[in-house]
């Protein structure tokens, strides 16, 4: 719920613990994401990150995605093959199946399946009982797609397979993308929502906890928020000194994020179109816990190299590792702690959102409607549908100079957000080398008229 006028003149008394009545209603609706429920069939009907390449050797492993047992193998010609977990001879489970040439063997009876599901052996039987399965039986398997050291699946009706969407973002050529994950024991909700509450940044990174990114992060500055299609944008325009500091936080729907840079970007230093640090992508494993497939990025245009260590993504991440104490996790939390101290399932009826939080509720609203639009059998937004190009991405810092004016700084913070968004809109559908160009240019031109004075 969110707060009206009316609510704040209500006079509650303290210690009214006895008298408060908690909602145990989960918005079933955007949050289970099982097969067959509308969260869980809007979200199949993207391409979702399911492993890391470098994870999978030649042994099969079993893992869940939107509720489902799978297995996830690679047969011995390079195949990748994503399975039902279970044989459909009789249950036996395919993590302990053989990979071959081709496909894989199921241990019990040794029933044999191409990387698409197709029964290609049913050993021991006369031929024609075995031509009858073969023709009667399929196991169930889904596309996949590997592409820079992450493996992708796309888990929905095969008839409305999405071209494989290639993001601006996905082919920097001046950035080390390294891949990495990070589990949540919290509906995939929860972990999403935090993307688009820049605002949590100033107190969970900085003023709650200890400095976990950079100084500058303890400045709430000016938020606005934007949205057009499949993206919802989240702008934090800070002021440091003389200097302005935009960041970009982004979803692109359903579950595609980015930011801006980790540790390089405090607002002291000039940026001119920096990117995101992270290219993330927040996966349900099922309705209660969640993992987050990503690369962190590293490059002058995102966080510097010598955070490319094992612990460098998950400082990236959340701004402190995952695996600590408990003790450590209270005296300084992070984003694992705080999305999961919401329990499983964060009741939304609880809540009381305020002006900050329109992120959030814009993020839902939108879910909520695409939902609704797959369930009522149509389409629901696809951010690729600029073909031929990449999909511009907008999550990243930009720096400028421009000192405070004689007039309300807030109000120019917003003014030079929305410009600055705006900016960025105009170039889409535009070469990458282009967009930097140009973009860059028009922030200068911003800067120029802003501070005439101002040198590079
Ligand atoms: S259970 Fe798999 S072949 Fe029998
Ligand atoms: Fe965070």
């Amino acid at each position: 719920m969110s707060i009206e006028q009316d609510d704040i003149k209500v006079n509650l008394k303290g210690f009214a613990g006895h008298g408060l009545v908690h909602s145990n209603d989960s918005d079933d609706e955007i949050t289970l994401v099982g097969s067959g429920t509308p969260a869980g069939e809007y979200l199949r009907r993207y391409w979702q990150p399911v492993f890391i390449s470098s994870e999978l050797d030649d042994l099969p492993v079993a893992i869940k995605i939107l509720g489902e047992e799978l297995v996830l193998f690679r047969d011995k010609s390079n195949q990748l093959g994503l399975v039902h977990k279970h044989c459909p001879h009789r249950q036996a489970s395919l993590e302990f199946g053989i990979c071959h040439e081709t496909g894989i063997q199921c241990c019990y009876h040794g029933w044999h399946f191409d990387v698409d599901g197709t029964l290609i052996d049913v050993p021991g039987q006369p031929e024609h009982i075995a031509d009858i399965i073969k023709q009667r039986v399929r196991l169930g398997a889904y596309p996949t797609h590997e592409f820079k050291g992450l493996i992708f699946a796309y888990l929905g009706p095969i008839d409305e397979k999405p071209e494989f969407p290639i993001y601006d973002s996905l082919d920097f050529e001046d950035m080390d993308m390294v891949p990495y994950k990070a589990p949540f024991k919290c509906n995939w909700l929860q972990v999403l929502d935090a993307i688009v509450d820049p605002i949590h940044t100033s107190f969970l990174h900085s003023n709650m906890s200890r400095e976990q990114f950079s100084e500058g992060f303890g400045e709430v500055g000016q938020i606005d928020f934007f949205e057009r299609d499949s993206w919802i944008l989240g702008c934090n325009t800070r002021r440091v000194g003389d200097n302005v500091w935009f960041r970009i936080n982004e979803v692109v729907l359903p579950n595609f994020t980015q930011a801006g840079a980790a540790f390089a970007a405090d607002g002291t230093k000039k940026i001119y179109y920096g990117r995101s640090s992270f290219t993330r992508w927040v996966v349900p494993i099922d309705d209660e816990t969640t993992i987050c497939y990503a690369w962190a990025n590293f490059g002058d245009r995102g966080d510097p190299h010598e955070y490319n260590t094992p612990e460098g993504p998950e400082l990236i991440e959340q701004g402190e590792i995952f695996d600590r104490p408990y003790e450590q996790r209270q005296r300084f939390p992070a984003d694992r702690e705080a999305c999961e101290g919401m329990g499983p399932i964060n009741i939304h009826k609880n809540e009381n959102l305020l002006t900050s939080d329109q992120g959030v509720a814009m993020m839902r609203q939108r879910i909520r409607e695409q939902i609704r639009t797959v369930s009522s059998g149509k389409h629901p937004y696809l951010a690729s549908k600029l073909v031929g190009m990449p999909i511009p991405t907008y999550g990243g810092d930009s720096v400028l100079t421009i000192p405070k004016n004689k007039g309300d700084d807030d109000a120019l913070l917003s003014k030079l957000a929305h410009e600055f968004v705006e900016i960025q809109f105009q170039v889409d559908g535009k070469p990458e080398k282009e967009r930097i160009k140009v973009v860059t240019e028009k922030l200068k031109q911003i800067q120029l008229r802003e501070n005439p004075v101002v040198t590079e």
